[in-house]
């Protein structure tokens, strides 16, 4: 054989190879984002109960709402008693199912476990949405950037890390007895990998992450499944209530496509237009670009994250404050 002949074999496999893997990505595409709209899982398998963190506004509020819309009892909890009332009231009155509420400061730290696990007990917990989270700046800025550095950075730690497994910790062990279970962890797109000038929040997130699959790795043997989600930008108070379009989703078509991709997959963009920017992303965006000087210096122009059409951005804020 010529090394002619060989060197066409290898051609030859290699485009087999990434041409099944590229069958294969579109194949689990479609039916993450387009049969899971018909072929959902019935969640009320996993329990009674729902438990949604930072539940008062945004995604957290959406993912609440749906869940009782597919038959679930919902606990809120989140930090402001008064929101979480209305928020538990409109559950109620709208899909007729039963609330809970528990009133913590998830920046607080590892106090505010033990009233939580206490609120929790005998309750059915069949899903976790480890939901809350915050940003350090609302604008771009270099770590050191921002006066209170050393508060914030307890807090950001506190609410977006420790919350995850600690919450976690209370729900797996009944989950594990009972042998079912669903625990749904927010990521982000910016902790897929390092993003500069959301130094902490895109590190936060890589270890919800990497903290998602472990575990649904531990436990799946089990019954229990464990999902990340990382989205891109989605319309709520975090990216100042941004208009949404075709790139940005509000967070009820969020977390409605979201859920569906339940039982299809342990790590989601949520929807199709997240994972379609994501694939781009990656192709489009190379780390060499996104570290890059010239890149930090034009980030950092941006006044506020998604602030780009005042009138909008006060349109939609008018409609969440209406929906809150
Ligand atoms: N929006 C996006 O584009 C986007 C993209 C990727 C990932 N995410 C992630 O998605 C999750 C939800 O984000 P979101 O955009 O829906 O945010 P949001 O609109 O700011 O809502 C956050 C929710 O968490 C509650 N919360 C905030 N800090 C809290 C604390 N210290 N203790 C208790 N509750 C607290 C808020 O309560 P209040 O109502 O009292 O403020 C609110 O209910 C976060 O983990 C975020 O990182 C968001």
């Amino acid at each position: 054989m010529s090394l002619t002949d060989m060197l066409a074999i290898v051609g030859g496999f290699t485009l087999v190879f990434y041409l099944l893997k590229l069958a294969w990505g579109c194949w689990c595409g479609f039916r993450e984002f387009v049969l899971s709209e018909h072929w959902k899982v019935d969640l009320r398998t996993y329990g009674r109960w729902a438990v949604v963190t930072g539940a008062t506004s945004g995604i957290g509020k959406a993912y609440a709402c749906e869940l009782a819309q597919r038959g679930l009892d919902v606990i809120l909890v989140s930090r402001s008693e008064d929101k979480l009332r209305t928020v538990a009231k409109e559950i109620e009155n709208e899909y007729g199912r039963k609330t809970r509420t528990i009133q913590v400061d998830f920046t607080e730290g590892h106090r505010i476990y033990p009233v939580i696990a206490k609120e929790l007990e005998g309750l059915e917990i069949g899903i976790l949405v480890n939901n809350v989270g915050m940003i350090y700046t609302e604008n771009f800025a270099c770590f050191m950037e921002p006066p209170d550095a050393e508060e914030k950075t307890n807090q950001l730690i506190n609410c977006n890390v420790l919350s995850v497994p600690q919450m976690t910790r209370l729900v797996l062990p009944e989950m594990i007895k009972r042998g079912t279970g669903l625990i749904i962890n927010i990521s982000s797109a910016v902790g897929v990998r390092p993003q500069p000038l959301l130094a902490l929040y895109s590190a936060t997130k890589i270890f919800v992450t990497y903290f998602s699959q472990s575990l649904h790795a531990e436990y799946k043997s089990k019954g229990i499944s464990v999902q990340c989600v990382a989205p891109f930008f989605v319309s709520t108070n975090m990216t100042n209530n941004m208009e949404v379009n075709c790139l940005v989703k509000s967070a009820s078509d969020f977390a409605r496509e979201a859920l569906n991709t339940v039982g299809h997959s342990s790590y989601t963009s949520g929807c199709l237009s997240h994972a379609l920017q994501s694939a781009a992303f990656l192709v489009l965006m190379p780390d060499w670009f996104r570290m890059s000087t010239f890149l930090i210096r034009k980030l950092k122009k941006i006044p506020k994250l998604g602030k780009h059409d005042g009138r909008l951005c006060k349109d939609n804020k008018r409609l969440n404050d209406k929906e809150e």
